[in-house]
């Protein structure tokens, strides 16, 4: 027995070593944690429970048959994040560069199965060369059965990647079947093919970081949501950000609550939207200013920057916020902030949060390049996600809503539960200036007819009581009491049910 105890001892003292110190060290120099120290720092000190530290590989060709260290280059396991549960695999570089094995992988199978059977989130720390080149198609078999649970949890339990390392080949669609990717600055990238086969293929010379580095994939191709300085931070900002989470969607998020009272009205928002409807404001500042205690995690804001996407509370409770900046692109929508904001709304609605919009869309994005891009594809989108949708949805115009953006935005014939509008508010088919352009075409040449037609289409549509009348909006409320009026809608919708009809899936266009 004694002998068992210490033979117990030393394998957890091996396997906690990894590929070993001289590895470990490289991995310090590099800027990074070892597998464990970020486990470590991603859940509540002591809640950690491991699984699986004794499996090892079964390969024995080329020479692997020497190599094997207990775990095989993954940790996983469960434990607290603020004391409730969740999932957890860290791939560990100091062993064979946390290559995935056949056994590898079933370790992040065995967590995945367990936390969709209990309902909580999985989180993975990748950092991983890759498929384990000595084992071929076992490894490849191995993503493959990632990839299915991936995609079977999908909806069920949130997923989220921290990509801390390589990632590449097909080990980069795991991070993209999850919800949410979050990248380190400098030390992971993520792409489908290497700097070497990009040169070979498209005689292009780039680097890996240029590539498929977090800045890259946080403002050119929206991979990832969120880029982090380095691990400590992003394992930080990791852990605020799943307190936003329900543990799955049998669940509601959990309740954070705040010092600020509903009913505070803010007469600063008064003044929030310039005369001129053509001069931008920054939406982040209604955001702020209606969120409990200003908190906003904004997910993707380097990232089509004319839609705003991330989570915040009321009461308390998380809200998803969706949300046009007119500061940018005059908040139109296009291909990039469809698909961004369209993504977000099904991860509300999958997971039982309510979503709050806020509208000032000018329409979407004209030109050649839009079209040719898909912007009819894209925008559709936007405009499924929402009206699929059955959580609780509060809409704000703020000023334009104009055309079918107007529709798009959580609009009451998308089902929208509560539609309010500020007194700037213009909901039309398009601006006076476009709108007197086509229909008065033959007085073109005459600007003092053109300019009266202007003023008479302003007065009749450049307001919020159009809609109004027709109970499109359900109250056009004064800027400061924006807060208060969402807050209520929100409480009064707490327990709205809403079901699609009985079907297999709806067919989103993809
Ligand atoms: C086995 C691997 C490995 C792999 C790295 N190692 N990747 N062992 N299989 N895929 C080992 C190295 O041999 C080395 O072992 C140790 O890990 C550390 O690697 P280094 O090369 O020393 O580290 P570094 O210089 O930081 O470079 C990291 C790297 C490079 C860029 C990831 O190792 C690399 O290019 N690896 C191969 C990547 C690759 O082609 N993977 C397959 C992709 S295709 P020692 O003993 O020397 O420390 C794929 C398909 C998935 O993944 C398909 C899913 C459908």
């Amino acid at each position: 027995m004694q002998e068992i105890i210490e033979q117990l001892a030393a394998k957890r003292e091996l396997a906690r070593l990894g590929g070993g110190q001289k590895r470990i060290q490289a991995q310090h120099a590099k800027g990074k944690l070892t597998a464990r120290e970020r486990i470590e720092l991603l859940l509540d000190a002591g809640s950690f429970e491991e699984w699986d530290m004794f499996v090892e590989h079964r390969c024995n060709d080329f020479g692997m048959g020497d190599q094997t260290v207990p775990g095989d280059g993954v940790v996983t396991g469960y434990g607290m994040i603020n004391g409730r549960l969740v999932f957890v695999f860290s791939q560990d570089f100091t062993v064979l560069g946390g290559s995935l094995s056949e056994a590898h992988a079933e370790k992040i199978c065995k967590i995945m199965d367990q936390a969709l059977k209990v309902g909580a989130p999985v989180i993975g720390l990748n950092d991983s060369g890759g498929a384990r080149i000595q084992e071929g198609v076992a490894s490849l078999g191995g993503y493959a059965e990632i990839f299915q649970r991936n995609v079977t949890a999908s909806g069920v339990i949130p997923q989220i990647s921290l990509i801390m390392g390589p990632c590449a080949g097909g080990a980069v669609y795991s991070p993209a079947l999850t919800d949410f990717i979050f990248m380190v600055k400098d030390s992971s990238y993520m792409f489908v093919t290497g700097p070497e086969v990009v040169k070979t293929v498209t005689h292009e010379d780039v680097s890996a970081e240029e590539l498929g580095g977090a800045l890259t994939h946080s403002t050119v191709s929206g991979v990832c949501d969120l880029a982090f300085e380095n691990d400590v931070e992003a394992i930080m900002m990791l852990r605020r950000f799943f307190n936003y989470l329900p543990l799955s969607n049998r669940e509601k998020p959990p309740i954070v609550r705040s010092a600020k009272r509903n009913e505070e009205p803010d007469y600063s928002l008064d003044t929030l939207v310039p005369a001129n409807p053509n001069q931008p404001y920054d939406m982040h500042e209604l955001i702020r200013k209606i969120a409990d205690d200003g908190e906003f995690f904004e997910l993707q804001p380097d990232f089509a920057k004319n839609i705003i996407i991330g989570f915040a509370r009321m009461e308390g409770q998380t809200i998803g916020i969706v949300a046009n900046q007119p500061l940018v692109l005059a908040g139109c929508l296009d291909i990039k902030s469809s698909i961004k904001a369209a993504r977000f709304v099904r991860f509300c609605d999958a997971f039982n949060i309510s979503i709050v919009t806020l509208v000032d869309v000018p329409g979407f994005m004209p030109g050649t390049a839009q079209e040719y891009g898909g912007i009819i594809k894209h925008g559709a989108k936007l405009l499924y996600a929402y009206a699929d949708c059955t959580v609780p949805k509060v809409t704000l115009i703020t000023r334009k809503a104009y055309g079918g953006a107007y529709d798009v935005m959580a609009s009451k014939h998308l089902r929208g539960d509560v539609n309010f509008a500020w007194p700037s508010a213009e909901i039309a088919v398009m601006g006076p200036k476009g709108a007197v352009e086509i229909i008065f075409r033959e007085e073109k040449g005459d600007p003092n007819k053109i300019n009266a037609r202007e003023a008479e289409y302003k007065t009749k549509f450049a307001n919020p009581f159009v809609a109004g009348r027709r109970g499109y909006i359900d109250d056009v409320i004064l800027p400061h009491e924006s807060r208060k009026r969402i807050a209520r809608s929100l409480m009064m919708l707490k327990n709205k049910v809403l079901e699609n009809p009985t079907r297999k899936h709806g067919n989103i266009p993809l």
